[in-house]
């Protein structure tokens, strides 16, 4: 049994979709850039999940794949830190989302709000296939593969979580504790040390008998302040004060970002979903400074500023979206001064907007250098990801296949 601890672990997925934009630096990757200094991070390009809604145009997804990482690299996800790796170079994630298939109703999967709302956005597409009805046991397996107990998503992802949840829910509640668990409880119950020992028996004795809560919390505070047992002794002995087991899965939390409202070029969202069309009305990480002078200047404005003596009004205008993500307070006021008195006209009202943006990317550009001309080392980077993802996925796999009767050793 692993001693995984859930609520330090962390896995996030992001489906290959080719170069990142801004809209995924702000409203991801700067947040994953963050957690991989305070948990164990797992970061998985999820190829699979590409392939459920774009199994007929497969051509590019070496080339997104290989895009996406070095974004991820030049946005600052550290390989030293962080694992990053490519979900089929983990195959683990297809046995555990096999094995979950097996006790997953139907009803469930049907009922994801994804599942028809992309069937009636993607029309044109055959989507009434079994891979994507299992989109979001896949993503489950990808989370509980791992017993990551936090999941940083934004807020169109929860009803994925919340499923995840109820998947380990139900995995836990058929095959409950792990095998032999009342023995090793009992043995971790000896190397508490004698007085520790006596304690905690005394305690659970209490509650289980009588029903005494404070007993329970104070064994629980006991427990908490033992230092001589492992983690999964620690996790067995929280178990055995009510009867249950450790459990197996544990259930998955949403870590939710929050995400600046961006504005695309187009005035429409930066869309960070890949299901939710195309990615031409955005600012790419690597993209060079004309290029992001050059879509800024094209940006549309407030559509009832026609001329440039028109006043302006910042809130019907996407340009100045992005100027509340990029602008200090004095910016801020001279814009909207600015906008509202005809001040300033809607070019000028763009220049400190575009030096923001190129010097905001010249860092990241500067370290994708590194990467992109180099995808050996990229893909060295990406297999050491998936070594160590392998190993704490078969950990998992040892437990799920013992708990389902597959046990052959
Ligand atoms: N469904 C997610 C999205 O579309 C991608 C994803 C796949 C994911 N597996 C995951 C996200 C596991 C978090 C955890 O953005
Ligand atoms: Fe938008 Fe700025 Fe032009 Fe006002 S001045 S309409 S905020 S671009």
């Amino acid at each position: 049994m692993s001693t995984v601890d859930p609520q330090r672990r962390v896995l996030s997925g992001m489906r290959p979709s080719g170069r990142l934009h801004l809209g995924h630096y702000h409203g991801v990757l700067k947040n994953w850039v963050k957690l991989q200094h305070e948990y164990e991070c797992f970061f998985c390009i999820v190829d699979w999940h590409a392939l459920t809604t774009d199994y007929d145009d497969v051509g590019n997804i070496a080339q997104h794949v290989s895009d996406m990482a070095v974004d991820w690299l030049a946005a600052g996800v550290s390989p030293s830190s962080a694992n990053m790796f490519i979900q089929s170079q983990v195959p683990e994630h297809a046995e555990l989302h096999l094995l979950l298939s097996m006790i997953c109703p139907l009803s469930w999967l049907e009922r994801v709000p994804s599942y028809k709302e992309q069937q009636d956005q993607l029309h044109h597409k055959d989507l009434g296939t079994y891979g994507f009805l299992g989109y979001p046991l896949l993503q489950a397996a990808d989370i509980l593969l791992y017993r990551a107990g936090l999941v940083p998503v934004g807020s169109d992802q929860l009803p994925h979580i919340e499923f995840a949840r109820e998947v380990a829910r139900r995995f836990n509640h058929l095959y409950g504790r792990e095998p032999g668990f009342e023995a090793k409880a009992e043995a971790a119950i000896l190397r508490l040390g004698k007085k520790t020992a006596k304690l905690y028996n005394s305690l659970r004795k209490a509650f289980q008998e009588q029903g005494d809560t404070e007993a329970l919390d104070t064994a629980r505070a006991l427990l908490k302040e033992v230092q001589s047992i492992t983690l999964g002794d620690k996790e067995r002995l929280f178990g055995y004060l009510e009867g249950g087991g450790k459990v197996l899965l544990p259930e998955p939390h949403a870590l939710l970002s929050e995400a600046p409202k961006m504005a695309g070029l187009d005035g429409g969202k930066m869309a960070t979903s890949h299901f939710k069309g195309g990615n031409s009305n955005a600012i790419f990480l690597r993209d060079t400074p004309a290029e992001v002078e050059d879509k800024l200047r094209r940006m549309p404005t407030d559509p009832a500023r026609v001329h440039r003596d028109d006043p302006g009004e910042p809130s019907r205008c996407p340009v100045w979206q992005l100027h509340e993500v990029y602008s200090d307070e004095p910016t801020l006021h001279w814009v909207q001064q600015g906008c509202r008195s005809a001040g300033i006209g809607c070019i000028d009202c763009k220049g400190p907007l575009i030096e923001a943006v190129q010097a905001e990317l010249k860092p990241l550009q500067l370290r994708a250098l590194d990467y992109q001309d180099s995808p050996e080392v990229v893909r060295n980077i990406l297999a050491e990801g998936a070594e160590r993802a392998r190993d704490e996925a078969r950990e998992t796999l040892i437990d799920v296949r013992a708990a389902l009767g597959l046990n052959y050793r």
